[in-house]
């Protein structure tokens, strides 16, 4: 069967940075400490005025089409991921298609758009969506591009405005890909949940402890289900586990979670047992009470054991590195988790060829969903071409009276009219709603 996968990726952050200890706690009247130790967050991305989800989209398509010397007729599927819509029938990827083909001489009538809808799991479903397109034969030999775009913002206040971020990522799913080939085995775990929604209304309302829960439950759920097709897993058995990042500090918890689950009835928990004891059981307990409070101990324990560092260290650890720095890019989130494993892999000089990725997405709502990919012999080149350092190195650092006036800009309950901080550089700019123009 041929491999299909991620061929090509390419990350466009908004232009504004927000320091998040330096500028944002000392305003909240907060311990810096929170973002840097708790969240794990050092700074989030925003737009600034003249960037929204169909700029970066197709900014970041763009490159990605001009490094692999695509032409509009190499594409045959365009989906947008994103929860950030502000059309409820025309579908975002029309619109960036619209912008692409402003500086292309081809166009794309014959490609399928569509727009995919579930909180952060959506880039994952539409690479899905792409990937069965391609597997039954449908795509006369032209890939697919996935866009995942959003502006994470939360109302001013509100606990979720710790951890905002804006950006879009961009994936060319194809034949023989050069990055990863992805699985055929997914396991998912998925709920009707109402810790996070935006219905009608632009930001979201969310229960911020139950929706960390909730993200801990479905993905536990869906690491399960994965087993129940693939076989147990075991932590050695991946180089990285990227996981949806809403900020660093979440992980930290899904790390934790995963690592616990694959090691039992493993040796690597026989070795354990003589630090810490072996995990309770439930049948063990006849009170459910007693049961947690002794699972909660044990994971205590185990977080301080230095093979569980190592591990996490290793593998979960570096993929956190974009995030800390730009915050929850929503639907792009767990694939700039991806693009950062693989960045820490070729930093590192590791031959990743050939090796894991367990990759954990999430969307509130809510669903989790897991599942294996090889990395491919293109990987390494493909990962130097991204320009993600460039990127952030040239964010303009905000100040707390700036961040709220850009707050406002991209709140549409609030008229607005608010300079631009940087100068677009042969980019695609917002014009009004409709139309999006591009501007040298
Ligand atoms: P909060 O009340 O701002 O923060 O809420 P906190 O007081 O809970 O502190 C956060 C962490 O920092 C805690 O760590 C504190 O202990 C620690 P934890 O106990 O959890 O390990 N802390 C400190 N550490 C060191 N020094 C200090 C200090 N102070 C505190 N001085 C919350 C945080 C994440 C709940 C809030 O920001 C929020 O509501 N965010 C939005 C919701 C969210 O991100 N949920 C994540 C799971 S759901 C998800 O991932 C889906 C999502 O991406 C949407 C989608 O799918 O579409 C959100």
């Amino acid at each position: 069967m041929t491999a299909v996968g991620i061929d090509a990726i390419e990350i466009r952050t908004g232009r504004l940075k927000l320091d998040l200890p330096g500028t944002f706690a000392p305003e909240q009247g907060e311990d810096p400490e929170k973002y840097t130790k708790g969240l794990g967050l050092h700074a989030s991305s925003f737009p600034d005025s003249y960037e929204d989800i169909v700029t970066m989209g197709a900014n970041a398509a763009h490159r990605l089409m001009e490094r692999k010397g695509l032409e509009p007729e190499d594409i045959g599927r365009i989906d947008v991921a994103t929860e950030s819509a502000f059309d409820n029938s025309k579908p975002v990827s029309t619109y960036i298609a619209g912008c692409l083909e402003q500086v292309y001489d081809g166009d794309f009538h014959h490609a399928n758009k569509g727009e995919r809808k579930f909180a952060c799991v959506a880039a994952t479903q539409a690479v899905d969506d792409a990937y069965n397109w391609i597997r039954a034969g449908r795509n006369r030999g032209r890939a697919a591009l996935v866009i995942a775009t959003d502006t994470a913002l939360y109302a001013r206040d509100d606990p979720g405005e710790a951890t905002q971020g804006a950006g879009a990522v961009a994936m060319l799913i194809d034949e023989d890909p050069s990055v990863v080939e992805i699985s055929t085995e997914q396991g998912y775990g998925s709920a009707d949940e109402t810790d996070f929604l935006k219905p009608q209304q632009q930001f979201p309302s969310v229960d911020g402890k139950r929706s960390m829960q909730v993200y801990l439950a479905r993905m536990r759920e869906a690491l399960e289900d994965f087993e129940h097709l693939s076989g147990d897993t075991h932590p050695d058995d991946y180089a990285y586990i990227p996981f949806h990042t809403p900020f660093p500090g979440m992980v930290r918890k899904a790390g934790l979670l995963g690592y616990r689950h694959m090691i039992r009835d493993t040796g690597v928990e026989d070795e354990l047992a003589e630090e810490i004891g072996r995990q309770p059981r439930r049948e063990a307990f006849d009170d459910e009470e007693a049961y947690q409070e002794a699972i909660r101990e044990y994971v205590d324990a185990l977080a301080e054991t230095e093979r569980y560092q190592e591990w996490y260290g290793n593998t979960v650890e570096p993929t956190l590195s974009i995030s800390r720095e730009v915050g929850n890019w929503y639907t792009g989130s767990v694939h700039i988790a991806r693009a950062s494993a693989l960045r820490d892999a070729d930093e590192k000089d590791i031959d990743l060829t050939g090796q894991e990725l367990l990759v954990g997405s999430y969307g509130s709502g809510a669903q989790a969903e897991i599942h294996a990919e090889t990395v491919q012999e293109g990987w390494r080149e493909e990962i130097e071409a991204m320009n993600v350092d460039e990127q952030l190195d040239r964010r303009y650092d905000i100040s707390f009276e700036e961040y709220e006036e850009i707050h406002d800009a991209h709140n549409h309950d609030v008229d607005s009219d608010v300079e631009e901080l940087t100068t677009p550089e042969n980019e695609f700019v917002f014009d009004g709603w409709g139309r999006m123009g591009e501007r040298k």
